[in-house]
């Protein structure tokens, strides 16, 4: 099979079967303005310094807002929480009315599963995206007996069972 000529739905048939969690990333907007969106391109990149790294395209309305903040929070959401990802993931005028989310500062979820805060750390131009690596500053660990919510095929699932 040839690597050359990759269509975009073939790609995108590939990358939907690589199973994610999600999270919603949220920051500040040169104007001060809460921002948040939806995404699964989160991973870790390395422990010490503690870096991640997540994508952010340049069609989403939170683009320049990402690119351009000096730090953002990521968090990581609960297998209860895939109407959130949605809200997050559907443009609007303001994400954050009616969302449980303390904007006193860096906007947060008041109930976060996991939550991560990060500054920006480096930012590499790829393609339609930007790729945004983060240092963790602090975290927040309420992971108890709750799962994650996971991206499949397109569509929301929640953690199956154990193998081995
Ligand atoms: C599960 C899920 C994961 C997503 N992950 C990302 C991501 O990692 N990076 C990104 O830029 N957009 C991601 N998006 C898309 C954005 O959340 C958002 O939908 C989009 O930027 C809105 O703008 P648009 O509808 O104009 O494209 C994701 C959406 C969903 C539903």
């Amino acid at each position: 099979m040839s690597s050359t000529a990759i269509e975009s739905d073939d790609f995108r048939a590939v990358m939907s079967r690589f199973a994610t969690g999600v999270c919603v990333a949220t920051s500040r907007d040169a104007a001060g303005n809460p921002v948040g969106m939806t995404i699964n391109s989160f991973n870790s990149v390395s422990l010490d310094p503690p870096l991640i790294l997540w994508t952010v395209g340049r069609q989403a309305p939170e683009y320049e807002a990402f690119c351009q903040a000096s730090g953002y929070v990521i968090h990581i959401l609960r297998d209860t929480e895939s109407a959130l990802s949605t809200h997050f993931a559907t443009p609007s005028d303001d994400k954050f009315a009616g969302q449980d989310f303390d904007l006193s500062a860096m906007p947060k979820m008041k109930n976060p599963w996991l939550m991560l805060e990060c500054t920006a750390e480096q930012s590499f131009a790829a393609a339609d995206h930007n790729i945004l690596v983060g240092r963790v500053t602090a975290i927040e660990n309420n992971s108890g007996d709750e799962s994650a919510l996971l991206y499949y095929s397109s569509g929301y699932r929640s953690v199956g069972k154990p193998i081995g």
